[in-house]
């Protein structure tokens, strides 16, 4: 058990070493055994990779562009967490913004452990002792798949910097057609901007016993490695020493700059 900040309890349980919540744990066999229809359309996210970026695209092209019908429900009603047994998300993120998302992300939400000190959670964060698990598993297991099965594998780094170029690539695995205008129209409306503004996406409905965006807000910064000063110098050398490990035999590359 860990404590949050609120000093509550946060019980997390294990599946093959890799901690869940707990009503995810409790509801293991009737996940495992989820069965994908032909035309299902999963995302697979690393918490804080945007998700709620990804989520928010997939229903605009799905939507055809219209805004109003993206208002019907929050993101979260919209594409449910197969995860929390109510009926997932590959998207990857870079492993540094991830870790200084995540971090700022369990300080705010009661529902997630304390993250404890930037040094404590360092530690924490490369050892894979996060919910959801090793950022290095998910993005490496995602990588080795993505030509055996029908994956769209896709970067934060490059719907940053160029979001009409990977929302078309989206709109084409989905086996969808829009005209140009309308593209333009999903670029403008899922932009970080907007959807920090937009209640459907930005979780400001949660109520704040469960996040509290007084500590950080959910929709926080939305950029790119470089801009954030969380790292020292040593911190971020030995990153790179573990990255070059565990991330040893793969040829996925990471461009982390605008
Ligand atoms: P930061 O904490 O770095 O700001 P998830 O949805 O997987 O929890 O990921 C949340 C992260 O994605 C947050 O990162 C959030 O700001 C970022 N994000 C959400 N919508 C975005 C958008 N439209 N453009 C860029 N980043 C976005």
């Amino acid at each position: 058990a860990l404590t949050s900040e609120l000093g509550k309890q946060i019980k997390l349980k294990e599946v093959e070493g890799t901690l869940l919540q707990p009503a995810t744990v409790d509801n293991w066999s009737q996940i495992q055994s989820f069965e994908a229809k032909p035309d299902d359309l999963l995302i697979c996210t690393y918490p804080k990779a945007g998700t709620t970026w990804i989520q928010e695209i997939v229903d605009m092209i799905e939507q055809n562009g219209d805004v109003e019908k993206c208002q019907r429900a929050i993101i979260q009603h919209r594409h449910p967490f197969i995860e929390w047994a109510r009926p997932p998300q590959p998207s990857a993120r870079n492993a540094k913004d991830c870790m200084v998302s995540y971090y700022h992300f369990q300080r705010m939400n009661h529902m997630l452990p304390d993250p404890g000190t930037w040094e404590e959670y360092f530690e924490t964060f490369i050892n894979g002792k996060v919910v959801w698990g090793s950022w290095f598993d998910h993005v490496k297991g995602w990588w080795e798949m993505k030509d055996r099965y029908q994956i769209l594998f896709l970067f934060y780094e490059d719907i940053k910097r160029d979001p009409k170029h990977e929302i078309r690539k989206v709109m084409q695995f989905m086996g969808k057609n829009l005209d140009e205008t309308v593209l333009d129209k999903i670029v403008q409306e899922t932009s970080f901007e907007k959807m920090k503004e937009n209640p459907m996406t930005n979780r400001s409905t949660v109520s704040k016993s469960i996040m509290d965006h007084s500590i950080s807000s959910f929709m926080r910064k939305g950029e790119l490695w470089g801009l954030e000063n969380h790292f020292t110098v040593a911190q971020n050398e030995r990153f790179d020493e573990i990255y070059r490990k565990k991330m040893e035999g793969t040829s996925i590359n990471f461009c982390m700059e605008l």
